[in-house]
């Protein structure tokens, strides 16, 4: 038992080999790796498995199979590094393409129903940015679908995969802090049971973090309510730094008003997006690529039609999306949960009428700094790939980095997997089965001193109140379109709202399903990750993928081909950054770094 505030807190030690933080698609991956290696493996999660936010991931997962055309992992990678602006580290990039391909196989033989071609292969559709020939060829059909449902059909299976094997699941558990020990090794992790308040201690000679983004540091965005980075702001007031999180990705086609997802997958099919003159834009922007052109592209030509007063709707803010022309018979195979949602959240029967969208927050290219074994790095002693004793991070918590600047649709299903699966066999590789384990004495002292402080908290601004104006400030001052007046304003309100956060309000005290507790630890994830981001933004000086200054208008690769690291004292409420070369060489001889050019579609 640990007494604080006079209440007393039933603390609980578990020992594991590997313990892995979250349950979606990456988490799943390598906790049922670690599993099926013999690892004595626990996975703790917040949610329920199948609730996890890979479930709402859409249009499909890539791989260059080539069941609907020629196709090539080469091809696939230089798709990949152009994707990212050349931001991406190759070798990582080029461990993602190689192994996709059979990492798809492996979630069919798991029984992923994906889509079938005629004679039954795996159905794969156009997305953007995938091209054939190292993008001198036509687009290329590369992305396996299980008709527009497919996080959902990976994360059921995986979850019933992972129970084959003696992993144990701690499920609404809330995680708290890291253990590190005084040498900068992770020793595990604190975490609360949300339904009864008992404190765990997780000991283990692995912790793989494979939390998700931070979606919800925005007031618009595709990610589920639980998209608090929890994982990022760990690896944060663990004293570490997290990389380019100044690139944050706009979906193009989020539904109006409500932010829920129309995927990038009914382009494929041959939507396309008009203006108010009914025009097809995206041909002026993208003449080849046109409305598959990458999300970055595509995101900032709908905003320019917008501002330019060719926006649609009463109040000209938005763009049309149209599947309107398509068979409906189409429609209903390999569209059927976007059909629904245009009904559920714009009132829409997209057979006959378009679909109103805006760019919407989507995904976080920026996370904590891996390689591609899955472990954490940082810069020590002047090495930029110093390895973090003991932890590792997955999925899109991580920054491999394989996205860059900007992440090509359908490339975050293939990185969860690949990359889940890589850590899995990390795991099997250094971890000594039941070997014994140290743990200070002292290990749960500060999660559980940052517990009470928020769960006394007597201030005067309910959580809600610091969420929304965080949420609001994110929205308009570091948005598709950035400069240095509106970011630097930016950093200012995101800076006065941390502080503010010492007067946070937290009313319900118990420990039974505190969700004021729990929505009050989340937003002090997101807050911290809130200011490294527009920190990022406002000092990266150039436009690079997603991050798009109109004062930089410019990619600048002598100054900026570098990934930004960024420290916060997160007592202090102050952001430190530094950089760490980008890769610029591949993981074999079988391919050959691909050398930046413009980038246009
Ligand atoms: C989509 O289907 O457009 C989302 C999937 C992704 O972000 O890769």
């Amino acid at each position: 038992m640990a007494a604080t505030n006079g209440k007393a807190y039933t603390i609980i030690d578990h020992t594991y080999d590997v313990v892995v933080v979250g349950a979606g698609g990456a988490g799943l991956r390598a906790t049922l790796g670690c599993a099926e290696a013999g690892l004595k493996t626990a996975c703790v999660t917040k949610v329920f498995p199948t609730r996890s936010h890979t479930v709402a991931a859409q249009g499909g997962v890539a791989a260059s199979l080539g069941n609907m055309g020629p196709d090539n992992w080469r091809w696939h990678m230089y798709d990949t590094v152009k994707g990212s602006d050349w931001l991406g580290d190759q070798d990582s990039i080029e461990y993602l393409c190689r192994h996709a391909p059979a990492a798809v196989y492996e979630l069919e033989h798991y029984g992923v129903p994906f889509s079938r071609t005629e004679d039954g292969r795996i159905y794969q559709r156009p997305f953007g940015g995938m091209t054939t020939e190292f993008g001198e060829g036509p687009p290329a059909q590369r992305t396996c679908a299980a008709a527009d449902r497919t996080g959902h059909a990976m994360l059921h299976t995986l979850y019933g995969q992972s129970l084959r094997y003696s992993a144990e699941f701690f499920i609404e558990y809330f995680a708290l802090d890291l253990m590190m020990d005084s040498e900068g090794a992770c020793r595990g992790l604190v975490a609360m049971s949300i339904e009864d308040g008992t404190i765990h201690r997780f000991r283990a000679k692995r912790t793989i973090l494979a939390t998700g983004g931070f979606g919800r540091a925005y007031f618009s965005c595709t990610s589920a309510h639980t998209c608090t980075g929890d994982g990022g702001a760990m690896v944060l007031r663990a004293g570490l730094p997290l990389q380019d999180m100044e690139f944050v990705q706009f979906h193009p086609t989020g539904i109006y008003g409500a932010g829920v997802l129309i995927t990038e997958g009914a382009r494929g099919e041959g939507g396309y997006l008009t203006n108010s003159e009914g025009e097809r834009f995206m041909e002026r922007y993208a003449p080849s690529a046109k409305d598959l052109a990458s999300r970055d592209v595509v995101s900032r030509s709908m905003t320019m039609e917008i501002r330019d007063g060719r926006g649609v709707g009463p109040e000209g803010d938005h763009i049309y999306l149209h599947l309107d022309h398509l068979d409906p018979k189409i429609l209903a195979e390999r569209l059927p949960g976007i059909t629904e949602n245009a009904k559920v959240f714009a009132g829409v029967d997209l057979r006959r009428q378009p679909i109103p969208v805006i760019p919407t927050v989507h995904y976080n290219m920026g996370g904590i700094p891996t390689n591609y074994h899955g472990e954490v790095v940082t810069l020590k002693d002047g090495n930029p790939d110093h390895v973090v004793p003991g932890l590792m991070a997955i999925g899109e918590a991580a920054c491999v980095s394989v996205h860059g600047a900007n992440r090509l649709g359908s490339n975050s299903l293939i990185d969860l997997v690949v990359f889940g699966r890589a850590a899995g066999l990390r795991c099997a590789e250094v971890v000594e089965p039941g070997s014994h384990q140290d743990l200070p004495s002292d290990a749960s002292e500060a999660a559980i001193a940052r517990l009470d402080r928020f769960r006394f908290a007597t201030g005067g601004t309910p959580t809600a109140e610091l969420r929304l104006k965080m949420q609001k400030v994110m929205q308009s001052n570091c948005a598709v379109f950035r400069d240095g007046p509106v970011l630097a304003e930016g950093v200012d309100l995101i800076n006065e709202i941390w502080k503010g956060s010492e007067d946070v309000r937290v009313s319900d005290r118990s420990l039974v399903w505190n969700s004021d507790l729990i929505e009050t630890l989340e937003y002090d994830n997101l807050i911290s990750q809130a200011a490294v981001t527009v920190t990022g933004a406002s000092n990266r000086t150039e436009s690079r993928g997603a991050h798009a200054r109109e004062d930089y208008p410019d990619r600048n690769d002598a100054e900026w081909m570098k990934h930004t690291l960024a420290w916060a004292d997160c007592a202090g409420r102050a952001i430190t950054l530094d950089y760490r070369p980008v890769h610029t060489y591949t993981m074999t001889n079988e391919m050959h770094y691909i050398e930046p050019k413009a980038r246009v579609y």
